[in-house]
């Protein structure tokens, strides 16, 4: 499987999600390669920050050539993570050419909501490309009980891309373990952390098959 995660909008938990979806696929036995496709190098950071063993392999490739090299820089791994960049559009295209299915990252609030027309509108245009691909919404740092973590859901009803069941809520160890190179489950083995990223995980695998 090759999970674009994507969102021009910054800020959204592109990185986030995608080091621990690679970490959560990992522990799990699979062998996963993480693309970093951002100039700045967020997950390359994590990475280097890390001490223990790498769970996964890192590789940076901020290129607008991404879906043309995929083949042959995936080869021998069962999964694939493309962290995306924000804004730059021309990345954003190549790695969504290179994926199966795009993750979109959104925050619940209107600015996030609003913003992600952009996405929506690139995978739009590489549909007539790629028929198959696949897309879904998942929101993160969503805060307990509140009627905007209800909200969101139904503003996101409005684009043609299906939301998750699954979500992750704001939690400070998302940012603690980041900082160690770690991901969540390493921090908080059975902690609700690490349950909702492979809850993620598990929602990603079912809607690809
Ligand atoms: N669920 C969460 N709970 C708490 N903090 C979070 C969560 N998700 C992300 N963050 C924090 O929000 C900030 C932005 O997250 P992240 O870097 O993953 O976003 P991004 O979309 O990759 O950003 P960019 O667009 O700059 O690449 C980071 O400091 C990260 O630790
Ligand atoms: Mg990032």
């Amino acid at each position: 499987m090759i999970v674009g995660v994507l969102n021009q909008k910054g800020g959204v938990g592109k990185t986030t999600l995608s080091v621990n979806l690679a970490a959560t696929l990992a522990v799990e036995g699979a062998r996963v390669l993480l693309i970093d496709a951002d100039p700045q190098g967020s997950a390359l950071d994590w990475a280097a920050a890390r001490q223990s063993e790498p769970l996964f392999s890192v590789v940076g490739l901020p290129r607008p050539t991404v879906h043309k090299e995929i083949s042959q820089i995936g080869q021998g791994y069962d999964h694939i993570i493309i962290d995306g960049p924000p804004r730059v559009t021309d990345l954003a295209r190549s790695a969504i050419m290179a994926a199966d299915v795009v993750l979109i990252p959104v925050q619940p609030s209107p600015y996030d909501i609003w913003a992600a027309e952009e996405v929506v509108k690139l995978i739009d245009e590489a549909r007539v490309y790629k028929e198959n691909l696949k897309s879904l919404f998942v929101v993160n740092r969503k805060i307990a009980n509140t009627a905007i973590g209800r909200d969101v859901g139904e503003a996101l009803a409005a684009y043609p891309i299906p939301a998750m069941n699954a979500s992750v809520t704001q939690r400070v160890i998302f940012a603690e373990a980041a900082a160690q190179g770690l991901a969540v489950h390493e921090v908080d083995k059975d902690g609700p952390a690490a349950a909702e990223i492979k809850a993620v995980a598990i929602e990603l695998m079912e809607f690809v098959r």
